[in-house]
C-alpha cells in the first residue's frame, strides 16, 4: 500500500545509498532509527543498493549490533524473520575513538566509494548523538565523507535539541551552516511526521466549514496537550539539564501550533512547498511575544530527583508546564493559546483541541437549558482520531441539547491504509529530498526568541515547581490556570 503511494518516483530505487547512523549504540538509534529503516526496507521504499553503517564509540562487532537491534525490529509492523535477517545483513558497525575522529571517517568514505558501483550514489548521515558532539561530527563528515555533487547527494538528519537557548542555537547553527547549506540539512522534529499533524493542511484548507470558523470570531481558545504516563526513566542526565519546556514546548508543541495557526501557504505540494509552508510558519512564530514567568505554571512529579540518573537531588527542573500565549495577527487576535505538557501523568496522550465560542442563539432560545460549547479535537496519539463535539437534540420527546461526537476514527475508517510512524515518514522524506516537514533555521531562531527569556527567568529566579503526584493529572493549579487564562469551560 505504501509502495503504491510513491509509485511515480520509483526511479531512485536504482540509486546507491549509504546510510551512516551516528550514535548507533544509543537509545534513539535502536528504538526509532533502525526500526524505521526496516519499515522502509520491508515496504521497498529504500533503493535496492543500500548499506547501513552504524557508528559509535562503543566496541561492538557487526553481530553484536545485530543482536542488540533484533528485539526492536519485531514489534508493531510484524516483519517476518526472513525480512529481519535480510535487513540486518545490510547493517554493519564501526567503532570510533571519538565522533570527530577523521581517520574513522576516512575509512568509512573508502568503504562508501567501494560500495558505490555507479551513480547516483547518495549518502545519508543520521545524527543520533548528543548535541555536544554535533559540531565535531559535522566537521569530520565535511572533510572526509561528502559526496561529489555530480555523483549524488549528501544529506544530514540532525536531531533535537538544537541548542539550549537563542545564543547556543546561533553558535551551533553557525558551525553547521559554515560547512553545509540548508539543502544538505534536515532538522528533524518527529511531531511533524505524525499523521494528524500532517493532516492539518488538508483539514484546514480543503474544508470550507473549518476554514470559515478558524479565527478569533469563532474560537474561544486553543489547547495543545502532550501527556506521558512514563517519567524520565534512564534519561535523567539529558532531561535534568533541558527540562520539559526545552524537551516538548520549544519544538514539538510550537511546531504543531505553527501549522495549526498559519495562513494558507502559496503551495502545499510540489518542489517549492517546503519554502512556502515554512514561510507561513515563520510568520506565526514572529507574531508571538516572548514569554515571561507570569505566562506559565510549572510542576515536578514526586520522586523525580530520586531517579538514579539524576545527580542534583535538589533539582528544580520542571517535568510539567502549562502556559498561555497569544498570536498577534488579525486571525488570532485575543485568542488564548494554551500549551500543556507533562511526564508521569495519568495517561499518555497528545491532542490539539479547539474550543469554540458560545453559539449566540443557543444561550437563550432553549429556555436556559445548557448548550455546551462546540469543540474540535484532533488526537495525535494514541489512536489517531478527529472528533467534533456537536450539540444534537436529546432523542425522544424533549428538546434538550446534548453533546455528541461526529468523529473520524482512523483505526476503523482507514484500516487497510498505510499509516507509518513519524520517523519512517520523515526518513523517507529525506531520501525524496522533501524539506517541508523539517525545521528551517529561521523557525528555530524565532522559536528560541519566544522561549529564551522565560527559560532564563526560570533559571535566574530559581522558581520551585509545584510537586504533583505521579499518575495524576498534574498540579491541580494547572486546571484553574487554564480556565482563568483561556476562558476554557470543561464540557
Ligand atoms: P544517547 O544518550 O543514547 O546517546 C547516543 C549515543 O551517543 C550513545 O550510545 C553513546 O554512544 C554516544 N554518547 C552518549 N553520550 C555521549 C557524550 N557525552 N559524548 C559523546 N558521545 C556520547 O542518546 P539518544 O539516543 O537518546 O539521543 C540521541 C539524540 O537524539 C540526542 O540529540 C537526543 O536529544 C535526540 N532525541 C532522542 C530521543 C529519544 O527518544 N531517545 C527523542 C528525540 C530526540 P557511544 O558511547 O557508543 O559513542
Ligand atoms: C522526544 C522527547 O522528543 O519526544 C521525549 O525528548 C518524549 O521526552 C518523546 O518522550 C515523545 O515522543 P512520542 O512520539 O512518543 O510522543
Amino acid at each position: 500500500m505504501c509502495d503504491e503511494v510513491i509509485d511515480e518516483e520509483k526511479t531512485w530505487r536504482e540509486d546507491y545509498l549509504t546510510i551512516l547512523v551516528l550514535g548507533a549504540s544509543g537509545d534513539l538509534a535502536q528504538k526509532k532509527t533502525y526500526p524505521s529503516l526496516i519499515n522502509l526496507y520491508a515496504w521497498k521504499l529504500l533503493p535496492k543498493n543500500v548499506q547501513i553503517i552504524g557508528l559509535a564509540r562503543s566496541e561492538m562487532t557487526n553481530e553484536e549490533l545485530r543482536n542488540r537491534l533484533k528485539p526492536h525490529l519485531v514489534e508493531k509492523n510484524g516483519h517476518s524473520k526472513e525480512t529481519i535477517d535480510d535487513f540486518l545483513n545490510l547493517c554493519t558497525y564501526q567503532s570510533a575513538p571519538s565522533y570527530g575522529d577523521k581517520e574513522t571517517f576516512k575509512s568509512i568514505a573508502k568503504n562508501m566509494e567501494e560500495f558505490e558501483k555507479r551513480t547516483p550514489a547518495n549518502r545519508l548521515f543520521y545524527f543520533a548523538i548528543p548535541p555536544s558532539v554535533f559540531s565535531e561530527t559535522a566537521l569530520a563528515i565535511k572533510e572526509t565523507c561528502m559526496q561529489d555533487k555530480e555523483k549524488g547527494w549528501s544529506r544530514l538528519i540532525v536531531e533535537k535539541p538544537f541548542g539550549k537557548d537563542l545564543q547556543t542555537f546561533e553558535e551551533l547553527n553557525q558551525t553547521l551552516s559554515e560547512h553545509f547549506s540548508e539543502e544538505n540539512l534536515y532538522r528533524i522534529d518527529h511531531y511533524l511526521g505524525k499523521e494528524l499533524v500532517q493532516n492539518l493542511l488538508i483539514l484546514r484548507f480543503s474544508n470550507v466549514w473549518f476554514e470559515r470558523v478558524w479565527n478569533t470570531d469563532s474560537i474561544q481558545c486553543v489547547i495543545l496537550t502532550f501527556k506521558e504516563s512514563i517519567g524520565i526513566e534512564g534519561r535523567g542526565g539529558y532531561f535534568d539539564e533541558y527540562g520539559i519546556i526545552r524537551d516538548i514546548f520549544q519544538n514539538h508543541l510550537l511546531q504543531v501550533l505553527a501549522l495549526l495557526a498559519m495562513e494558507p501557504p502559496t503551495m502545499a505540494d510540489g518542489p517549492d512547498a517546503g519554502t512556502f509552508i515554512r514561510d507561513a510558519k515563520v510568520k506565526v512564530l514572529r507574531s508571538i511575544k516572548p514569554l515571561t514567568l507570569d505566562d506559565v505554571i510549572l510542576g515536578q512529579y514526586d520522586g523525580y530527583a530520586e531517579n538514579s540518573t539524576i545527580t542534583n537531588k535538589d533539582s528544580k527542573t520542571a517535568t510539567f508546564a502549562a502556559l498561555r500565549l497569544f498570536i498577534n495577527t488579525p486571525r488570532w487576535h485575543n485568542v488564548p493559546i494554551i500549551m500543556k505538557a507533562g511526564k508521569a501523568l495519568n495517561e499518555g496522550k497528545a491532542e490539539m483541541r479547539i474550543q469554540f465560542k458560545d453559539a449566540p442563539a443557543g444561550q437563550f432560545i432553549f429556555q436556559g437549558q445548557a448548550c455546551p460549547r462546540n469543540e474540535l479535537v484532533m488526537r495525535m496519539q494514541p489512536k489517531e482520531a478527529i472528533y467534533m463535539k456537536t450539540n444534537v437534540k436529546s432523542p425522544g420527546f424533549t428538546s434538550t441539547p446534548i453533546q455528541s461526537e461526529l468523529e473520524v476514527n482512523y483505526d476503523s475508517r482507514f484500516e487497510a491504509n498505510c499509516n507509518p510512524d513519524a520517523y519512517t515518514r520523515l526518513i523517507l522524506d529525506v531520501i525524496r529530498g522533501r524539506h517541508s516537514a523539517f525545521v528551517r533555521d529561521d523557525e528555530l531562531r524565532y522559536a528560541w526568541e519566544i522561549f529564551t527569556p522565560l527559560l532564563h527567568e526560570i533559571e535566574r529566579s530559581g522558581v520551585t515547581p509545584i510537586v504533583y503526584k505521579q499518575g495524576s493529572r498534574g498540579p491541580p493549579e494547572a486546571d484553574d490556570f487554564i480556565e482563568k487564562k483561556a476562558g476554557y469551560i470543561r464540557n
